[in-house]
């Protein structure tokens, strides 16, 4: 069968090259791709991005399954112009995608059904906005109502930033329509872990657990990133608290969209925050799999993903058990020169090592021309090592991340120090 992947990131190049070990795949076409999915002989890029454009391509190439990768197309309604075809595709509506396009609508669904997450109010007016935050005081957190590619959250750690990240959203229009309503909201001390299930409409499916490193910085320091590195599995999500989270957060999700007549189908990634007690509570919801968090999850995979995806469009995910590999997977990320302000493109990338039982590199922001890899993006590779043990998996990593070269590249030492320091 053929099957289309939509995306470009590291997220797709890994969802692409697990779905391509199922021996049922005849081709798998990306789109538009990176460099990685243009090497794989197994994968096609095709330099489409429209969605109306991809269901033409998918009528004519008789492309059976569809698999969307990141919020924006999911937000745009491409699961609702494919399914008034009577095309098959995996994600959320454009109805059910405002769980993470719209942060207010996510905050005004969580109070509705009791999903515990921090205390908020939305604004649209400046002053109202400032008087808000002179009355709560700081810490405090700001945030774009919108899809701000991961640049719209201010943790304000003192009044001055929080008015002035109100000042930058609502009055200078700095995010444009993301920032013209912000939610502000209480500050929720904990440790975060990312906690991703598949859902066909009724039947909840947990994928194994991550954690992923924002800053880019090491020891968690300097600026916030789209993600400098992942691991999975996480730790800190005991099974007591995985049993608490599905039971308090996610299963109220899924029934109270469908209370609320919007039905969910997707991958649903529900961001914890986990206080000192070990009481979760819901940071936001995003509506697709994480990236880089996707490139250790689909390391550890062992059950055929094809599968799994037909019993998701077909709403059969109650048949499925997973396997996953007992090893962890620890995800690094290298970024390009500049990243995440101005990231440099153009610089060639050299000495990427074939993939071995213990690692694989996943592409992200990076582009094949004339047989040449170029850097391309922010985040350019996430390499991933396997191991018995998180420091092992941290050495396979690392051994290949130095054997790959690129001008001006960056990149955390210390992936995975939470997991490391854990006492089990
Ligand atoms: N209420 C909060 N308290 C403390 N930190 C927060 C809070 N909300 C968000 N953050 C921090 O900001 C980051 C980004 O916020 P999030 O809601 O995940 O938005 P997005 O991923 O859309 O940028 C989180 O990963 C977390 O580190
Ligand atoms: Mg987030």
């Amino acid at each position: 069968m053929k099957i289309l992947v939509v995306g470009s990131g590291g997220r797709e190049h890994a969802l692409a090259w697990k779905l391509a070990q199922s021996e049922r795949v005849q081709t798998i076409f990306v789109a538009p791709g990176n460099g990685g999915t243009a090497t794989d002989i197994r994968l096609k890029n095709i330099d489409i991005t429209d969605p109306a454009t991809l269901a033409d391509f998918v009528q004519q190439e008789q492309i059976e399954l569809t698999v969307v990768g990141p919020e924006v197309p999911l937000a745009a309604g491409i699961v609702n112009i494919f399914r008034d075809r009577g095309l098959k595709i995996f994600g959320p509506s454009k109805e059910a995608a405002q769980l993470e396009s719209s942060k207010d609508f996510a905050k005004a669904f969580m109070h509705r059904h009791q999903i515990p997450t921090a205390e908020y109010q939305t604004f649209s007016d400046v002053q109202a906005a400032h008087d808000y935050i002179s009355a709560k005081g700081a810490p405090i957190v700001i945030k774009a109502d919108g899809l701000a590619a991961g640049k719209g959250v201010v943790v304000a750690m003192s009044l001055d930033e929080a008015h002035a990240a109100v000042d930058m959203m609502l009055s200078d229009n700095k995010l444009g329509d993301a920032g013209a309503r912000v939610v502000i909201e209480e500050f929720l001390a904990g440790e975060e872990a990312s906690f991703i299930v598949m859902v066909d409409g009724k039947n909840i499916l947990p994928l194994a657990t991550s954690q992923d490193h924002k800053r880019l910085l090491d020891n968690d320091e300097g600026p916030n990133t789209g993600g400098m590195g992942a691991y999975s599995p996480a730790p800190i999500v005991t099974p007591q608290l995985h049993a608490r989270v599905m039971r308090e957060i996610i299963v109220p999700t899924v029934q109270g969209m469908a209370k609320d007549g919007i039905v969910f189908t997707g991958f649903l990634y529900a961001g914890l925050m986990i206080d000192e007690h070990g009481t979760p509570k819901t940071l936001e919801f995003n509506c697709r799999m994480g990236d880089p968090e996707t490139q250790p999850i689909m390391a550890r995979l062992k059950t055929d993903l094809v599968n799994v995806m037909e019993h998701a469009v077909n709403g059969t995910l109650d048949t499925v058990e997973l396997e996953w590999d007992r090893r962890t997977a620890m995800g690094v990320v290298m970024a390009a020169a500049g990243y995440p302000d101005a990231p440099r493109k153009g610089d060639k990338i050299t000495g990427i090592p074939t993939e071995t039982p213990d690692s694989v590199t996943f592409h992200a922001g990076t582009v094949l021309n004339d047989k040449v890899l170029s850097t391309n993006g922010g985040r350019v590779l996430c390499v991933v090592g396997l191991g018995d043990t998180v420091k092992l998996a941290q050495k396979h990593a690392y051994d290949v991340v130095e054997k790959i070269h690129f001008d001006g590249a960056q990149y955390r030492r210390d992936i995975g120090w939470r997991a490391l320091n854990r006492k089990h």
